[in-house]
């Protein structure tokens, strides 16, 4: 696997205009999702369009090992599950990989299972907090029978013979947390509640309601979301097109904003309003993005979106906005490094918990590339260079140290594609993750990377 592989170093060069049209991979979270509700629904559920990065192909082979029959023939994923409560007591460990939200969804859906599973994961996943889920799953009845110092992997569960419902408000903004208590839930008799004060990505709920879950959601007067989920109901297979990931659609998005000259198509883009967040941040920056074709396929709003090159300035980032684009502050730094004055981003605890220190492994980055930046506890201040003035390595050996996380990858190589010196990166592999057509898309725009 890629984080076994020996590290494979690529360079950015400053490009001609981008231009063309792309189309990015399926959503990540909605395929890890569609895995996960499908092996465990009865019936047959029908995927087309899903992400086959290396993520969601562990949580594929973790439902596999747990009973699900899961084939691909032709552009169909074919599912057919076990049925809610009926998944099997896997032969071996789980291993997620690189997968935090497939790790830690997979434990609230069989931590509360009367059976032993264990997790482990490459050194990026060992390293993560574990105990954000664990602490509820314990509330439940389940025993964690072993767990590295932290709460960390490898982990091994054992669920009570009955689990017990909870009401649990979710101590930081965690659509991952959120949703391993709700899947919990899903084997639990009575009703499972979870709190929310600050909205994250609601895919979790949407998609339960369409598999039938009895899945309930009331916003109080001051816009807290209660999350009620009754257990241990029917869940039927469904067909599902996962649309477009708005998480990868930001490389070439940011990319044609930098590179002079670009105008670029980006089709079939999901716009579901929790994961918009980046493409408000860059409209106010002053980027040229035209919504075309906004329509709803399938229960979620999707859009093309045509791409111009555009002088940025720079912007407040409110903290508020942080759950509906925290994927997206390495790439939006990109994007800050070439605007017209300061770019401050607020409320980023939770990037030091990703898949690195997302908050320093961008601002080291940044610096090694000369870009003057500023790095708090949570938050981050970019100067930006219109034009790309002295940007980029600036000694010979100048490595990106990506910390074998993929959006420090991409973010960095797209970073090369408009300063005046390449970006070079220690490690591309990781990029397979969740973009495996990385490369060959950015190149069919035109994009210098090698
Ligand atoms: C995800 C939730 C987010 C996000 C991750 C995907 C999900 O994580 O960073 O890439 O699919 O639920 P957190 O819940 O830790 O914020």
């Amino acid at each position: 696997m890629a984080h076994d592989a020996k590290p494979r170093p690529a360079t950015a060069r400053r490009s001609p205009p981008l231009s063309g049209n792309a189309r990015v991979p399926g959503d990540k979270s909605i395929s890890h999702r569609s895995f996960m509700f499908g092996g465990l629904a009865s019936g047959e559920t029908r995927i087309t369009g899903l992400l086959e990065g290396e993520d969601v192909m562990r949580t594929g082979a973790a439902m596999k090992a747990m009973g699900a029959h899961i084939e691909k023939k032709g552009d169909e994923w074919i599912i057919r599950g076990t049925g809610n409560g009926a998944l099997l007591q896997p032969e071996g460990p789980l291993d997620f990989g690189n997968a935090g939200t497939g790790s830690r969804l997979t434990m609230g859906l069989v931590g509360t299972y009367d059976m032993e599973t264990t997790f482990i994961g490459d050194a990026s996943l060992s390293g993560r907090p574990m105990g954000r889920v664990l602490d509820p799953l314990r509330q439940m009845g389940v025993q964690v029978l072993s767990a590295a110092a932290g709460d960390r992997m490898p982990i091994t569960l054992r669920g009570p013979k009955h689990a017990a419902p909870i009401t649990y408000r979710v101590p930081m903004a965690s659509a991952q947390v959120k949703s391993a208590v709700l899947l919990a839930g899903l084997n639990t008799p009575g009703i499972t509640t979870v709190i929310e004060p600050v909205m994250t990505r609601d895919h979790t709920e949407k998609m339960l309601q369409g598999f039938g879950a009895n899945l309930t959601v009331e916003t109080d007067e001051r816009g807290v979301r209660h999350i009620f989920i009754e257990g241990q109901g029917k869940l039927t297979g469904q067909t599902i097109a996962v649309p477009g990931d708005p998480s990868s659609a930001a490389f070439a998005l940011v990319a044609a904003l930098i590179v002079p000259g670009s105008d670029i198509v980006i089709e079939n883009v999901l716009m579901n309003p929790t994961r918009t967040g980046l493409l408000l941040t860059l409209q106010e920056m002053g980027g040229r993005i035209d919504i075309l074709n906004p329509r709803n396929e399938g229960g979620e709003d999707v859009a093309d979106l045509r791409v111009r090159h555009s002088e940025l300035k720079g912007v407040s980032v409110p903290p508020q906005r942080a759950p509906s684009m925290i994927d997206e502050y390495p790439v939006l730094a990109v994007a800050a490094s070439f605007a017209e004055g300061e770019t401050l981003m607020q409320g980023l605890e939770e990037l030091r918990v990703k898949e690195s220190d997302r908050l320093s492994a961008v601002a080291e980055g940044l610096k090694l590339n000369g870009v003057d930046c500023t790095e708090g506890h949570s938050t981050l201040a970019v100067r930006g260079v219109p034009g790309g003035k002295g940007l980029g390595g600036q000694a010979k050996d100048d490595m990106v140290q990506t910390h074998l996380d993929h959006r420090i990858a991409m973010s960095f190589l797209v970073m090369g594609l408009a300063a005046e010196k390449p970006v070079t990166i220690d490690d591309a592999a990781m990029i397979a993750t969740s973009f495996p057509e990385f490369m060959g898309l950015m190149k069919g725009l035109g994009a210098g990377i090698e």
